[in-house]
């Protein structure tokens, strides 16, 4: 048996995922149009989750109205590919495009114009995150589905509510999207549960860019009902570190390092010093260090209702990207690519994220406040992640950037139903840096890492 459909909502009209994409499995990325994506989206299961792989529209029926919201950097034909497709299965569809700056090159301090905030975040929108106003209007005017918000958890809400996560074509056209929805949340599931089979043990965390830490996994927040969290896979965006609140017994130590956020300009190599999940010291960073101890020292007193003791950058998210086919897009330089949010979606990348959690009841007490929140990542790109047993074993969930689970039996038999399990089961980009996999000096890279990544120097 290939997968475990029981968490969607079934998907009317969506026959078992085999039958989708056997008839064009891993053949689907080379003749993969606009159109031929928007079919497959829309008649994809409905998971509310905001991964690319896990979009799907497939509970919409013949007179269904629909309210699709995307920002202005969306390519419009990726818009009209999705609104033909909607009304392809009979659906209406009302479109709202919402104003956003322009197409530009990323900043050294981008992450943080985009991700912090001191005011409510409905006052001022944080990138790729979803509008209050057009939650309300879904909602008054009794829209059946609200496609609308690029990234993080879909909020709860009465009605069906998906993500649009593209702004270019190569966004959508890409085979990310069409990778088997029953193999990917295998994938998920085998990930998942070497750390929720092992609750009680410890985590090792490390990566060659400097990164080296530990944390024990707490049973407690698996059960007491924080946001996004829990013994199910939540698909795509696998939390080696529970979400927010963070408590006193929290035992999270050693050090993050590395040269990549979501949306700034990759950056000179920052290390951020853990002791008890806070970020007791920040060092190096460029622009987006320095701004980032700014952010430290102005919140330095302030007492979080999420934290065990005042401070802002409390470690929480360590997340695992669980899709094989995700690539760095070639625009990366620019906003429009989505930066490096995008490529944290491929299989064995994590995030770190310090800070508060997205649109949770810490944001809404800062913002009312005109108190900073937010958070802000440090990507790794190369990780190794080992959880240590508590019955004394040891057991890989990523080594070197690449899923352990790739390799059981249960992943690779259900991998055999669409295809090659290895073509399926490997990374098909990896990302490139100069003493890691590529030649030349690490020393050298991690001082202009743009240098290397954008082909110029800052
Ligand atoms: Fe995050």
């Amino acid at each position: 048996m290939c997968g475990n459909d029981h968490d969607h909502g079934g998907g009317r009209g969506s026959g078992p995922e085999r039958a989708r994409h056997g008839a064009t499995g891993v053949r689907v990325r080379s003749t993969a149009t606009l159109q031929s994506v928007a079919q497959h989206v829309v008649t994809s299961d409905e998971v509310r989750r905001s991964a690319a792989g896990f979009i799907g529209y497939g509970d919409t029926q013949r007179g269904d109205k629909v309210l699709v919201a995307v920002p202005r950097i969306t390519d419009p034909d990726v818009l009209d590919a999705v609104v033909a497709g909607l009304h392809g299965v009979g659906a209406r569809v009302d479109v709202i495009v919402m104003d956003d700056e322009p197409d530009r090159p990323f900043e050294a301090r981008d992450e943080i114009t985009m991700m912090m905030r001191r005011e409510p975040y409905h006052v001022n929108l944080r990138r790729g995150d979803r509008a209050p106003w057009i939650e309300e209007l879904a909602a008054a005017r009794g829209y059946d589905l609200l496609i609308h918000g690029a990234a993080g958890p879909v909020p709860s809400s009465a009605s069906r509510y998906e993500a649009f996560p593209w702004t270019t074509k190569e966004h959508f056209l890409g085979e990310a999207n069409l990778f088997p929805r029953a193999l990917h949340k295998i994938i998920n599931e085998h990930t998942w549960g070497r750390i929720t089979q092992n609750i009680g043990g410890r985590i090792r965390l490390t990566d060659p860019e400097g990164t080296d830490l530990t944390t024990t996994i707490l049973e407690y927040p698996f059960h007491d009902g924080r946001h996004d969290y829990g013994l199910k896979p939540k698909w795509g965006h696998l939390m080696a570190h529970a979400p927010t609140p963070v408590g006193p017994d929290d035992d999270t130590t050693g050090v993050i390092a590395g040269t990549m956020s979501h949306y700034g300009r990759a950056f000179p190599r920052i290390t951020l010093d853990i002791e008890g999940a806070k970020a007791a010291q920040i060092t190096g960073g460029g622009e987006y260090g320095a701004a980032w101890r700014e952010l430290d020292e102005e919140t330095a007193g302030v007492q979080y209702p999420c934290f065990p003791a005042p401070g802002l950058f409390w470690l929480w998210e360590l997340a695992i990207g669980t899709n094989p086919k995700i690539r760095r897009p070639s625009n990366i330089e620019q906003i429009s690519s989505d930066g490096f949010e995008w490529e944290r979606r491929r299989a064995g990348v994590i995030h770190c994220g310090l800070g508060t959690r997205w649109r949770s009841t810490e944001e809404d007490w800062a913002g009312d406040q005109g108190i900073l929140y937010g958070h802000l990542h440090v990507h790794l790109l190369f990780p190794t992640l080992i959880v240590e047993a508590p019955d004394g074993s040891t057991v890989p969930v990523i080594e070197h950037g690449r899923l352990s689970a790739y390799d059981d039996p249960e992943v690779r038999d259900c991998a055999a139903q669409f295809g090659d399990p290895d073509e399926l089961l490997r990374n098909d980009w990896e990302p490139s840096i100069p003493g890691i996999n590529a030649a030349g000096s690490y020393d050298d890279y991690q001082e202009d890492p743009g240098k290397w990544i954008y082909g110029r120097t800052a």
